[in-house]
């Protein structure tokens, strides 16, 4: 019997064109650049243009992963999707993206949880690829969160930004050679008794609006750093490693702060952390695969270094994911 790894072949991101600095958010809300960027380590934001939906954003991402990739959508089998800002209640965003890429077999599917939802995404891309019930996987992140931000809640809506990543999947046989490139391992984890923390005040089934999205921001870092501690070492030990294996951390882009904090909890160098935070805010689902785009763009992270990706989000869900590149 051959074993299957799911390999990364491509990677790609897309940012709208509109940039929202703290300077201009500090004459919408009362707000300043110091506090954001003390607090949180945020400069600016992209933000979706009128008309510009969660679907563009993650069709530009995923084309620009299949491309890197050397790939079309007609080598595809999986679209896996994560987004908690959907362009439409149902049909799945990704079938929208399945139409635009020219996939037409195959399947199509969204993931929501948050701004997990791309570990999540990946790591059930990842078990298709290693059953056999996919050769091929397009894993994206997207979201257009400043269509579920309060604009006049200060406390949320300097926070969060809108973008898209990808991946390109491909499975190829186990070898058993140390070294071997591909997802290692993914680890992902919920606890539904936090929901009220971090949630959206709407729904279909709840108010029949979409709602804004809600925090109680301290109760989160609290979590956050306890949750992201625990499946980093999880991770580590699942695979026998040390953090002092790692080449690169790249984390979901949440707040600098959170981000520092594990890196310190690893014993990491920060110049071994991908920090994007700074330019895109936190992008939710399309963080990690964001900042995977601009490492690997600019050269930093390279073909069989090895990558910890991490992420916590509402529900609350957290997830870690160890990636030989
Ligand atoms: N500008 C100016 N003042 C503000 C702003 C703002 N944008 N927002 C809140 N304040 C004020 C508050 O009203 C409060 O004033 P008060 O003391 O007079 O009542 C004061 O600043 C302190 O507020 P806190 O909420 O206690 O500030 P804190 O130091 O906790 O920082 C923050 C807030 C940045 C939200 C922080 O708690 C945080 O980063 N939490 C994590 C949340 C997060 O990252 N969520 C993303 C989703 S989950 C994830 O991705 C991990």
């Amino acid at each position: 019997m051959i074993l299957y790894r799911s390999q990364i072949e491509g990677v790609g991101s897309y940012l709208p064109d509109r940039v929202l600095d703290n300077a201009e958010l500090a004459r919408m809300v009362d707000t300043s650049d110091e506090w954001i960027l003390e607090r949180t380590g945020i400069h600016r934001r992209h933000i979706a243009a009128e008309g510009q939906f969660t679907s563009d954003l993650a069709t530009r991402a995923g084309e620009r992963a299949l491309a890197a990739a050397g790939m079309t959508g007609g080598d595809l089998d999986l679209i896996v999707l994560a987004t908690a800002t959907p362009d439409h209640t149902f049909p799945a965003t990704a079938t929208k993206v399945q139409a635009r890429l020219g996939m037409t077999r195959g399947a199509a599917l969204d993931v929501q949880a948050v701004c997990s939802g791309f570990i999540y995404a990946l790591s059930i891309a990842d078990n298709f690829l290693r059953l056999g019930q996919a050769r091929t996987a397009l894993v994206i992140g997207a979201e257009t969160f400043s269509r579920i931000l309060d604009w006049n809640d200060r406390t949320t809506c300097v926070l969060f930004g809108d973008g898209a990543g990808a991946v390109a999947l491909r499975a190829v046989p186990v070898t058993g050679k140390p070294d071997e490139r591909g997802i290692l391992s993914t680890h992902l984890h919920s606890d539904g008794r936090h929901h009220d923390m971090l949630y959206v005040d709407g729904g279909p089934s709840t108010t029949r609006t979409t709602g804004f999205l809600r925090m109680m921001g301290r109760e989160v870092f609290r979590h956050a750093v306890a949750n992201l501690a625990q499946v980093v070492d999880e991770a580590m030990s699942a695979n026998g490693m040390r953090a002092s294996d790692l080449d690169w951390l790249v984390p979901h882009q949440a707040n600098r702060r959170i981000i520092d904090g594990t890196a310190r909890k690893l014993g990491l160098d920060t110049a071994k952390v991908i920090v994007t935070v700074g330019e895109h805010a936190n992008t939710s689902a399309a963080s990690i695969p964001l900042a995977l785009a601009q490492g690997v763009g600019d050269g930093r992270i390279r073909k069989g270094q090895l990558v910890l990706l991490e992420a916590m989000g509402g529900g609350f869900t957290w997830g870690a994911g160890l990636v030989r590149m």
